[in-house]
Order: C-alpha cells, then sequence, then structure tokens
C-alpha cells in the first residue's frame, strides 16, 4: 500500500490555509493510503520561538489534526523529535546535500531576509530535515499546499543523490522511495484577507490577515466583514485584476464544495455586502465541528499524550529501518 506522510509546524494557531491546502486532505486520503502525520517541532525551532509556547502548540497542533477527522487509531499521529532518526538521518543527508541546492530555495531565502545577520544554519537546513521526515517512511505521496512544491523537488533531488552515491554497485537496493507532492486544486494557496496576492501565513502580523481554525464565530464574521475587496460590480473567478474576489470565491467553494457554475450563477450578481455574509456564514458552519471536537480532544490531555506515544512507537518502528539501511549503504560501522 503506498504511504502518505505530511506535517505542520506547531508556530501558533493553525489556519484556514494549512487546512484546505494540506490537513483536509491528510483526512481523505488516510481511507487510501497508509499515513503517518507528524507534528514537527523541530522545524518550528529554526525561526525564533518561546520555548514556555512550544509544547503547548504541538498538543494543540495535534488536536487539530485529531479534531478535523484523522483517526489516530489508522493513522499514527507523533512529535517529529520523539522519533530520533529525523534528526540522525538529517546529519547523513546534510553530507550529501549541496549548499548551493539549499541556497536556491525560496522559502529560505524569504525568511532569511526576515532574520539579517542572525540568519541560523537550523533555517538553512530545513528542507534537509523535511526530506529526512518523508524519506524514513518510504513516503510515495506528501499532501501539501502548494508553497512546499520546491522542498519535495529537493527531497527527489536528495534521494536520487544518495542511491547515485551509495546504491549503484552492491546493494542494488534502493534505500528510499522519490516522493510525489500531492496538491489539489482550490485550496492549495490560501491567501490573506488583506492582500490577494500574499498567502495566508500564520507568521503574518496582521491576525486579521488570517482565518483561525479556532476562531469563534463573531470573530470570523468581523474578519470577512473586513476583509479587502475592489470597487468592481459582480463577482468573479480568476481575473487577474482581482486577487481577492479569487481568494473568497476560492475560499468560498473549498468549504461549501459547490462547484464553480453553481457558484457563479448564485453570486456573479452579488455586491461584496451581499456576499460577505454568504461566505461569513459557510466558513463558520464548516468549522463549527471542528472546533468542538477540538475542544474535547484538548479537554482529554492524557488521551492525547497516548495518542502520540502510540503514534511515536509505530512511526519508530519504520523509521529506525530505513535510517539503519541508509547507515548501512554508507558504511557507517553496524554496533558491534
Ligand atoms: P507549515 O506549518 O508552514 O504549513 C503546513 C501545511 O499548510 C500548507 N499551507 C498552505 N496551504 C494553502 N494555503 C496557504 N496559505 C498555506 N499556508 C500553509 C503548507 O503547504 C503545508 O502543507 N515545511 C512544512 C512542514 C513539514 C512537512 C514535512 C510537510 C515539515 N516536514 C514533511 C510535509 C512533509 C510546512 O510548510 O509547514
Amino acid at each position: 500500500r503506498e504511504r502518505v506522510l505530511s506535517g505542520v509546524q506547531p508556530t501558533g494557531s493553525l489556519h484556514l490555509g494549512n487546512y484546505l491546502g494540506a490537513i483536509r486532505q491528510w483526512v481523505a486520503y488516510q481511507e487510501t493510503y497508509e499515513s503517518f502525520f507528524c507534528v514537527v517541532d523541530l522545524h518550528a525551532i529554526t525561526m525564533p520561538h518561546d520555548p514556555k509556547l512550544l509544547t503547548k502548540h504541538c498538543l494543540e497542533t495535534a488536536a487539530v489534526y485529531v479534531a478535523a477527522g484523522v483517526d489516530p487509531d489508522r493513522s499514527p499521529i507523533f512529535v517529529q523529535s520523539h522519533v530520533s532518526a529525523h534528526a540522525e538521518l538529517t546529519w547523513l543527508l546534510n553530507c550529501i546535500t549541496p549548499m548551493n541546492w539549499l541556497e536556491k530555495m525560496i522559502q529560505y531565502k524569504e525568511k532569511a531576509v526576515k532574520q539579517g545577520e542572525n540568519v541560523g544554519v537550523g533555517l538553512f537546513d530545513y528542507p534537509v530535515l523535511m526530506a529526512s521526515d518523508i524519506l524514513l517512511y518510504q513516503a510515495g505521496l506528501v499532501p501539501v499546499g502548494e508553497d512546499q512544491r520546491q522542498h519535495l523537488e529537493l527531497t527527489r533531488d536528495v534521494a536520487r543523490r544518495f542511491h547515485d552515491k551509495f546504491c549503484k554497485k552492491s546493494s542494488s537496493n534502493k534505500v528510499f522511495r522519490e516522493p510525489k507532492a500531492l496538491i489539489v486544486d482550490g485550496g492549495a494557496r490560501v491567501m490573506s484577507l488583506t492582500d490577494g496576492t500574499a498567502k495566508m501565513s500564520k507568521s503574518a502580523e496582521l491576525d486579521n490577515s488570517r482565518i483561525n481554525l479556532l476562531d469563534p464565530p463573531d470573530v470570523v464574521v468581523r474578519k470577512i466583514k473586513k476583509c479587502k475587496t475592489d470597487a468592481l460590480q459582480g463577482l468573479e473567478f480568476d481575473n487577474p485584476d482581482r486577487p481577492e474576489c479569487t481568494n473568497l470565491l476560492n475560499i468560498y467553494q473549498a468549504v461549501t464544495g459547490l462547484d464553480k457554475d453553481k457558484i457563479l450563477d448564485d453570486c456573479a450578481d452579488l455586491s461584496w455586502g451581499q456576499f460577505k455574509p454568504l461566505l461569513a456564514d459557510a466558513v463558520v458552519a464548516h468549522l463549527e465541528p471542528i472546533q468542538s471536537r477540538y475542544n474535547e480532544v484538548i479537554a482529554d490531555q492524557k488521551s492525547l499524550h497516548e495518542i502520540l506515544k502510540r503514534g511515536r512507537d509505530t512511526a519508530s518502528d519504520v523509521a529506525s529501518q530505513t535510517l539503519a539501511d541508509a547507515k548501512h549503504a554508507m558504511g557507517i560501522p553496524p554496533q558491534f
């Protein structure tokens, strides 16, 4: 059975982009594929972070996975740092990854600018750690948002380079599986509510720019009421001059599940003042069951810990096998 692996950074509250771009797909794919879902805390510390909040954010992120519909009995949910193979494989892969591959990473360049001279080695190495996450589980499919496409390409390149270097002659068996990104139509790039040309993001300063999954209904209504629109008449998809309009219709489509033609039939002639309440109601209705489930899950910390413990055990079994194979291929001495 094909394997899926994906993860989210525990860097604060998750937003509609994380959900529509990634987590919602995970829930659908777990029906068909053997799936592993990781809370990537080692990635979260590549930018300045608050040690007092990291554990809390890890538990909240795991609780969102469950609340959104990931079934921990079928799909292990685990914290990345609890499976030490992630850090170990990263070191091995660091030693074969050219610096200039990492220098080309768009996310690195964007985040490095914000850090100036303080940019850390960990931020630079972020994509290699992500490659390790994926390769350890032999994942063939990785459901992510559009912004992760380049990191998936890098993962494939690193796997290929490893095989070229170490798996050619004696051991014909490849150690890793080359993964593919699974990117949905619509939802793969949810844009900011305050600027239709910028990605909705956890790190954007303005909370009004995003809808957090756990925002209460009145906050969702207020954010949508205030969100940026334009002065043109009528609503339409995909007009490059109207990025906000496309984004809001895409969100509407994603949360209602209606097709574009139906949406255009219903909404093409509406004004913003008429459409915004429809959109707000649809988002609130979509989030409501996730939020009430979240409240149950987060209230039962003991069960949540148990989920993460079981997840770690299952994940460790798979990851340690791949790590052992990688070490063997590289000629690292076995334990005598
Ligand atoms: P993170 O936490 O930044 O994002 C988590 C997931 O949400 C998607 N996403 C979006 N999708 C649509 N619209 C948006 N505005 C939006 N913002 C974020 C991201 O594409 C991602 O799928 N590097 C990963 C975390 C990671 C990972 C992995 C993913 C670490 N190791 C292994 C897959 C496999 C990231 O961006 O996290």
